[in-house]
């Protein structure tokens, strides 16, 4: 029973403006790519990586992979060029993982400080139960529908709401089949997936919660950066 680990780094960071894809941004001197590897390559298991990034940073994600990666390792890792949309960076991501390996961790490189606890805490969760896993946190806003000039419409219960993060956990079989029916249905009634649970669940699977983390903050806008810098600084060593 073997790890795959799946960090999609393949986006190009437009809401960010940074000039460079998000997963390539500088924190501390360090490309942000290079957090969720460290910490992917930590987990106590032989496991297999795959980091989806733009095709002409290839190149500069296997350094940073050879940097990272010590020489000892249980891990292996491989570098995959992504896709157009989230879901196909993911699709890639998964094909390229051998086929020794049962379960998928899929993880966004723009949420570098997710914890090693966590990422085995969806492990964990998936192998008990045999469905997808997420993170999730407790929305705290209130929140309300507004139309596009942004008038609101009305006030939505938020009780039954939850925030996901990354890492999401899947049985490699469940996730590779539900990608290929989403694939197949492109262009119908739903946009484009945001996540690999949505993947799933619209293929008639079961996605299952468990607790997430602050730290597990993802970059979007530059505002983030700030709370990124904060979350590095209060877990610097
Ligand atoms: O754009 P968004 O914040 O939703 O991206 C989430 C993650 O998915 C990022 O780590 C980004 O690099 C990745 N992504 C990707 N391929 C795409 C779009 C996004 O790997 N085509």
């Amino acid at each position: 029973a073997k790890l795959g680990v799946v960090v999609v780094a393949a986006g190009r960071g437009e809401r960010l403006g940074a000039g460079v894809p998000k997963a390539f941004v500088r924190l501390h001197g360090r490309a942000l790519l290079e957090f969720a590897i460290a910490t992917a390559t930590s987990l106590p298991h032989a496991g297999h990586l795959v980091v989806v990034v733009p095709e002409d940073r290839a190149a500069e994600a296997l350094e940073l992979v050879e940097r990272v990666l010590p020489a000892n390792s249980p891990w292996e890792a491989t570098v995959t060029p992504g896709g157009r949309e989230r879901h196909e960076s993911v699709r890639f991501g998964i094909a390229a993982l051998p086929d020794s390996v049962d379960t998928v961790l899929v993880h966004d490189a723009a949420r570098p400080f997710a914890s090693a606890e966590l990422f085995e805490r969806v492990l964990a969760e998936v192998r008990r139960t045999g469905d997808a896993v997420v993170p999730a946190l407790a929305v705290s806003d209130t929140l309300k529908r507004v139309d596009a000039d942004g008038v609101v419409h009305e006030t939505v219960d938020r009780a039954p709401l939850v925030a996901v993060q990354t890492p999401q956990g899947f049985p490699r079989e469940a996730l590779a089949s539900a990608h290929e029916t989403v694939q197949l249905q492109e262009g119908g009634e739903h946009g484009a997936p945001t996540d690999d649970a949505e993947v799933v669940q619209r293929a008639g699977g079961t996605v299952r919660t468990v607790p997430g983390e602050r730290r597990a903050h993802k970059l979007t806008t530059a505002d983030d950066l700030t709370v990124l810098e904060s979350i590095l600084a209060a877990n610097a060593a």
